[in-house]
């Protein structure tokens, strides 16, 4: 598929992006300046072609993936909304709030996925997605022991994205509808939490009893 990732400039959005280019799909790389999409580009090892600013990436992609920090969210929301108009936009976000980033602090929506739909309305079918999973080990090349809840309204869109956590080697499972999205942002402070009191630097969700 052509997936543009908005802000794929940063941790997440590189990770998701080497994994994907690795199994086939075309990736174009969103920034809010040329500059920093071309230099992405360049450590992805893919075509500076495929550095664009976020609106363009959003207007080429088959589906979007968003990878920014919450407090930005909207705005770049903002900047893509009429070009993802028919398509699937992948949320990553968690509402952190720093520097309590171990606290479970969700907005008043509900949850950044919700928030994200709410502004975009329904002409645009927001699945969330990769909350738990550490950025800096998806850079990697190492098999990754943590699995991927994929909430949002519509089967069939969770499907589609269920098929790109799958490619890019980890597992995904349906969970629910996007309101379940809290449970998975919520879990991240939780495993921040973790990683902290335990000295550890991903711990990550598994599903057992399968
Ligand atoms: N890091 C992780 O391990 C991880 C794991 C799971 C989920 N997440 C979630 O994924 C999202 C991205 O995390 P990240 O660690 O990849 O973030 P990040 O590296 O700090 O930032 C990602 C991108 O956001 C854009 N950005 C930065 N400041 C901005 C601003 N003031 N206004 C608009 N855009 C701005 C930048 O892109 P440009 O400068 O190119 O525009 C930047 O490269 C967050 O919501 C995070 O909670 C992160």
């Amino acid at each position: 598929m052509k997936i543009a990732i908005l802000g794929g400039t940063g941790a997440l959005g590189l990770g998701l992006a080497s994994r994907w280019i690795r199994s086939g799909h075309e990736v174009l790389i969103g920034s809010r300046t040329i500059e920093s999409a071309k230099s992405a580009c360049e450590k992805l090892n893919i075509n500076e072609d495929q550095g664009m600013l976020n609106a363009d990436a959003a207007n080429q992609a088959e589906i979007a993936c968003l990878t920014v920090p919450f407090s930005f969210q909207l705005d770049i929301l903002s900047e893509v909304k009429d070009a993802l108009s028919g398509k699937i936009l992948i949320d990553g976000t968690v509402p952190l709030v720093p520097p309590k980033v171990m606290r479970v602090q969700l907005p008043e929506e509900g949850c950044a996925a919700i928030r994200a739909q709410t502004y975009l309305g329904d002409s645009i079918q927001v699945i969330s997605a990769f909350q738990n999973i550490s950025a800096e080990l998806l850079q990697t090349d190492a098999e990754i022991d943590c699995d991927v809840l994929v909430c949002g309204d519509k089967r069939d869109s969770r499907e589609q994205v269920i098929a790109l956590v799958n490619d890019a080697g980890l597992t995904g499972w349906h969970a629910g509808p996007l309101c379940n999205s809290a449970a998975a942002e919520a879990l991240t402070s939780v495993l921040i939490a973790i990683n902290k009191n335990h000295t550890i630097k991903h711990s990550g969700i598994q599903i057992t009893g399968v």
